[in-house]
């Protein structure tokens, strides 16, 4: 449709239709088969609102879609379509792993491949907008949603999001794929003590500085929304935080597109103690420039009120409706308010053999090898020594983590059906050892029953059995693969936890396996950074395999036997203990610096009981090859504009690899502190086994500016040093002066 049409459109609405268009409600709500009573009357959303209701939450399905779509224009008077918005994180039929694992790829190309499937998926399952990606900057494991973000670097993360955003807007235009609302706008990750919804507080430099790159990245990649987030910032909730939506968002960046706040964010205002009452909180939301009010009755029941008493301009709500109105007929909803979805499609599309076949190799790039003692990986299928497969993520297909809403588990390979592809039957068993979880009390609060919860824990002579099952056929075996790991339920949202080890049932069940003194290997399962400390002492090989999705299982066994070189890197840091959280490797040196203060040995910043260093660090990952780096240059001792960076790089092995080759700086001396590094760039290329291979950076001027003591976003002449290597903390350095 032309602007002009859209302009009288617009004019041509009632206030209560228009108000109709910046309310969202979950499919319930529209129910085609029973009149939705409770839900409405729960929520206070009146009949004739309802009808004026402009987008849904959640439904996808190209069937479910099209009904919904019918039978609401049916009875619509101006023809509106609605708008379908779901949480299609990181697949929609086909999974790929969990964003954590996406970030181990550093390969924003091929996660961009990733992403337009997923748009693709997702578009025949008659989804408009998928409330993705996540582009939240997480630096403490205890918080669940770091499942669900690149990871704890904006450099990284910002790559990431503007390759997520392209790849699911993939010819958008020509009505292929889908919109995307990047979220949580802003700095939802860094809520204190990892807890889920609660306070962040920051200075606006490390705001700027650290926690908004990724969304800007997201904004000019041309994501079509923008996600409020939960928490406050500087004391005032985003949803009505007028610096953070209008200052920053709309007037700064220039975004025009459709704001929409999280879940109830808008009635949580309440909450937060900030309004007083359903009314003072849609007052504060469309004041910010909040355009949609998802699943909270403020809008709909107060914004015409507030206009009647003269409180907010209708300009207000004519600018929010038009931004709603723009964003359906940039999809072609006039045009064609089901976007092509027919069931057909759908079937032809969802889970296509090309699909599965990227998402294997996504997967088999998202996999981090934290450990191999001596050489253990990758073993040979041709071997004839015994191989045992215990753990309760052995043969389960629970491997598509908590955002999955639309995948199957039913699709997923498991490890157990990826290592028999590989292995002579006689010389492979698989037994599940011990459970998941002392405990499954917990998913009472994700609607499950007594009989359920009962049903999911083993009887104490169950487990009796399956540990001297196991413990049986460990003696007999070779190597023994432990397949362990969090349970779905305990990351992603409302997932925060303050013991992040691995769970104590199966600990102490690996402790008996391994004390029979064969070769050890842990394959872990995982949202988030586990502390893996006792493991990395006592286990010989440790693969971490996050969520890894439908393709899991054929992925993990293609690392194990060595068809695939492992390739991830870490992109949050695992700690030793939970105790260090928050941990990032960009920290500043503070004054009394672990290894150069002139203190004395105890009064440097430090703790008594565990190091500062964390386990396993960020772009930390092993592969089977034997790479070596050297002969540093730069091409000059001073920079003005740009430095050119070589390396050498030698892969003495003869198994071809994929390095991915990191260059942070130092800021040695600036107007405020500066972190010990930053990533600036990195390059993930394949170096052929016996072969060298020269790396070159080109470093620039803009690629020093940061916030400046007076809040510049510039450079600051001065000494610098480079580091480059397969790591944050494994780098040669070498220095120059900025002039
Ligand atoms: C949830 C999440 C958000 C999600 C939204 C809609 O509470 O915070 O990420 O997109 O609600 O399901």
């Amino acid at each position: 449709m032309k602007e002009e049409k859209l302009l009288k459109l617009l004019e041509s609405l009632s206030w209560t239709e228009k108000v109709g268009q910046l309310v969202q409600l979950s499919g319930e709500f529209f129910n085609t088969s029973a009149l939705t009573v409770g839900p409405q009357q729960k929520l206070g959303i009146s009949d004739n609102m309802l009808k004026h209701v402009g987008s849904v939450l959640n439904v996808a399905g190209a069937a479910n879609t099209k009904e919904i779509q019918q039978q609401y224009l049916e009875k619509s008077s101006h023809k509106i379509p609605l708008l379908f918005m779901a949480d299609i994180i990181y697949g929609y039929r086909t999974v790929f792993p969990i964003p954590l694992g996406l970030g181990a790829t550093w390969n924003p190309d091929l996660v961009k491949e990733a992403y337009t499937v997923i748009g693709k998926e997702a578009q025949s399952g008659g989804a408009h907008v998928t409330f993705a990606p996540m582009v939240d900057l997480v630096r403490d494991a205890r918080w669940g949603r770091c499942l669900e973000s690149t990871g704890e670097d904006s450099f990284l993360n910002s790559a990431f999001a503007s390759a997520m955003v392209s790849g699911l807007q993939q010819d958008l235009d020509k009505q292929e794929g889908i919109a995307s609302c990047v979220k949580h706008f802003a700095a939802y990750g860094a809520a204190e003590g990892g807890r889920e919804y609660n306070t962040v507080d920051m200075s606006e430099r490390k705001l700027r500085q650290d926690y908004l790159p990724s969304y800007k990245a997201a904004v000019d990649a041309g994501c079509k929304l923008v996600m409020t987030s939960f928490n406050t910032y500087d004391g005032v909730p985003v949803t009505g935080n007028q610096f953070i939506l209008k200052d920053i968002l709309r007037d700064e960046w220039g975004f025009d597109g459709v704001i929409i706040s999280d879940y109830a964010a808008v009635r949580e205002l309440i909450d937060h103690g900030i309004a007083e009452d359903n009314k003072e909180a849609a007052y504060l939301a469309i004041n910010a420039t909040n355009d949609i009010d998802m699943k909270s009755p403020c809008y709909a029941n107060e914004l015409e009120p507030l206009l009647n008493e003269g409180r907010i301009d209708g300009k207000l709500i004519d600018q929010a409706v038009l931004r709603v109105l723009k964003l359906k007929n940039d999809l072609g909803l006039f045009e064609d308010p089901f976007r092509r979805a027919t069931e057909e499609k759908e079937k032809e599309t969802l889970l296509k053999e090309e699909h599965r076949a990227l998402a294997k190799k996504v997967t088999a790039e998202s996999i981090v090898l934290l450990k191999n003692e001596h050489g253990l990986l990758p073993l040979d299928p041709q071997t004839d020594k015994k191989i045992l497969l215990v753990g309760p993520y052995g043969d389960n297909q629970e491997l598509i983590g908590l955002w999955a809403v639309h995948g199957k588990t039913t699709d997923t390979i498991s490890i157990k059906t990826g290592i028999e592809s590989y292995l002579k039957p006689e010389n492979f068993h698989v037994e599940k050892g011990c459970d998941m979880l002392e405990s499954y009390e917990f998913l009472g609060e994700f609607g499950a029953t007594k009989d359920m919860i009962d049903s999911l824990s083993m009887s104490d002579e169950e487990k009796a059995m399956h540990l001297d099952h196991a413990l049986r056929e460990a003696r007999s075996a070779d190597i023994i693969i432990f397949a362990m790991g969090e349970h779905t339920m305990q990351s992603g949202e409302a997932g925060s936890r303050t013991d992040i080890c691995l769970p104590q049932i199966q600990r102490a069940f690996m402790k008996q396996l391994i004390e029979l003194g064969k070769k050890t290997i842990l394959i872990s399962i995982s949202g988030r950074p586990l502390v893996l400390t006792e493991e990395a002492e006592t286990i010989d090989a440790i693969m971490q395999v996050w969520f890894p999705g439908t393709e899991g299982g054929h992925a993990i066994a293609d690392v194990l036997f060595g068809k695939t070189n492992p390739s991830g890197r870490l992109s949050m840091s695992f700690p030793y203990s939970v105790g260090q959280l928050p941990l990032y490797y960009s920290e500043f040196k503070t004054g009394r610096p672990l290894t150069s203060s002139t203190h004395s040995g105890r009064f440097v910043s430090k703790y008594l009981d565990s190091p500062n260093a964390p386990l396993f660090p960020f772009g930390y990952g092993l592969n089977y090859s034997s790479v070596q780096y050297s002969d540093l240059t730069l091409s000059d001792t001073t920079m003005s504009d740009e430095l050119l960076i070589n390396v050498t790089i030698k892969n003495s092995s003869s198994i071809d690899c994929l390095e991915t080759v990191q260059l942070y700086i130092q800021d040695v001396v600036g107007s405020v502190v500066r972190p010990v590094k930053e990533l600036k760039q990195f390059k993930k290329l394949s170096i052929a086994g016996n072969t060298t291979a020269t790396v070159q950076f080109i470093l620039t001027r803009d690629e020093l500016k940061y916030y400046t003591h007076s809040m510049d976003y510039d450079v600051e002449t001065g000494s610098f040093i480079v580091f480059v290597g397969p790591n944050s903390e494994e780098t040669l350095e070498a220095s120059f002066q900025l002039v």
